[in-house]
C-alpha cells in the first residue's frame, strides 16, 4: 500500500482509469456517512449543475454534491422541476462528476423515469451511474417507492431517499406544503422506516416540522439529510442559486443567505458594458 493512501482504502487492482498522480484524495463513501452520523458530525450538501460551481463546492469540502432536478428551474429556465429529462440531466451530471476529487456525486432521477416499476428505475438510476458518472442516485418518495430502492441496491447501486415535501407530487400534494405535521408525522415515519429497511443509505427530509424530524433522526440508523426540517438533522442540503444568492426575489423559510451572487454578476456585466461603449476596453494590454 502506498504511503498516501487514505486510511482502509486500497489500490484499486485494475488502474483507476486515470493517470494523475496527484496525491490521493479520499473520496467521500456512504459508510463515511455513516460513521459521520455516528460521531455525530455534520453532513453538507448542495446542488452543483456545471463544472465551475462542482470544483469550487468541492473544495471547500461540502460533502456531497446533488446533480438535482432542480436544475430543471435553475438552470434550464422551467418553471418547476417537472419537465426536466433524463437526457437533459445526464450531461449536467457528468460536468459535475467530473469536477470533484473528493466529493460524493448525487444523480438525481428525475419525474417519471422511475414511478413506473422497479425495473424502469433500476435502469434510469444504471445510466446515472453509467452514463452520468453518478457515484449514487437520489428518489423521492416513502413506502411507495420502497421495492424501486430495494431492486436498485440489489443492484450495486446506492440510493439516497428523499421523503416529506416531495416536490415531484407537488400536484399530488397540493402545492408547497409543509409535511408531517399533526397525525401526518406517523406517515413520515412509516415512510423513513420503510426507505431504511429497503437499503437506502440516507434520506433528505424536506419541508418537515423540526420536532418529527429529529424523531427520525434518532429513529433511524442511516443520515438524515434535512431542507427546512431544522437542526436535528445530521446534514442540511440548499439549492446553491438560492444560498449563494444568484437566484433574486421571495425566497422559502428555510434559506439562508450567504452571498450575493446576483450583485456580484450585475455590477461586473455593468462595468463592462461601460467599459466597452465608453471605449476603454479592450486596452494596449488586452491587444495584440
Ligand atoms: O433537486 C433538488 O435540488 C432537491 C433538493 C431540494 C434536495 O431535490
Amino acid at each position: 500500500m502506498s504511503e498516501q493512501q487514505p486510511a482502509g482504502e486500497v489500490t484499486a487492482p485494475y488502474g483507476t482509469g486515470t493517470a494523475s498522480t496527484a496525491t490521493p484524495t479520499r473520496k467521500v463513501r456512504t459508510h463515511h456517512l455513516r460513521e459521520m452520523k455516528e460521531r455525530g458530525e455534520r453532513i453538507t450538501m448542495l446542488t452543483a449543475y456545471d463544472m465551475y460551481t462542482a470544483a469550487t463546492f468541492d473544495e471547500a469540502g461540502i460533502d456531497l454534491l446533488l446533480v438535482g432536478d432542480s436544475a430543471s428551474n435553475n438552470v434550464l429556465g422551467n418553471e418547476t422541476s417537472l419537465p426536466i429529462t433524463v437526457d437533459e440531466l445526464l450531461p449536467l451530471t457528468r460536468a459535475v462528476a467530473r469536477s470533484v476529487r473528493r466529493a460524493m456525486v448525487v444523480g438525481d432521477l428525475p419525474f417519471g423515469s422511475y414511478q413506473a416499476s422497479p425495473e424502469q428505475g433500476y435502469l434510469t438510476a444504471a445510466r446515472f451511474m453509467k452514463e452520468g458518472g453518478a457515484h449514487c442516485v437520489k428518489l423521492e418518495g416513502g413506502v411507495e417507492m420502497a421495492p424501486v430502492i430495494e431492486r436498485c441496491t440489489r443492484g450495486g447501486i446506492p440510493v439516497m431517499a428523499h421523503i416529506g415535501f416531495t416536490p415531484q407530487s407537488e400536484h399530488t400534494l397540493g402545492g408547497y406544503r409543509v409535511q408531517g405535521r399533526g397525525e401526518a408525522s406517523q406517515r413520515l415515519l412509516a415512510d423513513a422506516l420503510a426507505v431504511q429497511e429497503a437499503g437506502a443509505f440516507a434520506v433528505v427530509m424536506e419541508m418537515v416540522p423540526e420536532v418529527v424530524a429529529t424523531e427520525v433522526t434518532a429513529m433511524l440508523t442511516i443520515p438524515t439529510i434535512g431542507i427546512g426540517a431544522g437542526p436535528g438533522c445530521d446534514g442540511q442540503v440548499l439549492v446553491w442559486q438560492d444560498a449563494f444568492g444568484l437566484r433574486t426575489g421571495r425566497m422559502a423559510k428555510f434559506v439562508k443567505q450567504y452571498a450575493d451572487v446576483h450583485g456580484v454578476l450585475l455590477d461586473a456585466a455593468r462595468s463592462y458594458a461601460e467599459d466597452v461603449k465608453g471605449g476603454t476596453f479592450p486596452g494596449p494590454e488586452h491587444s495584440f
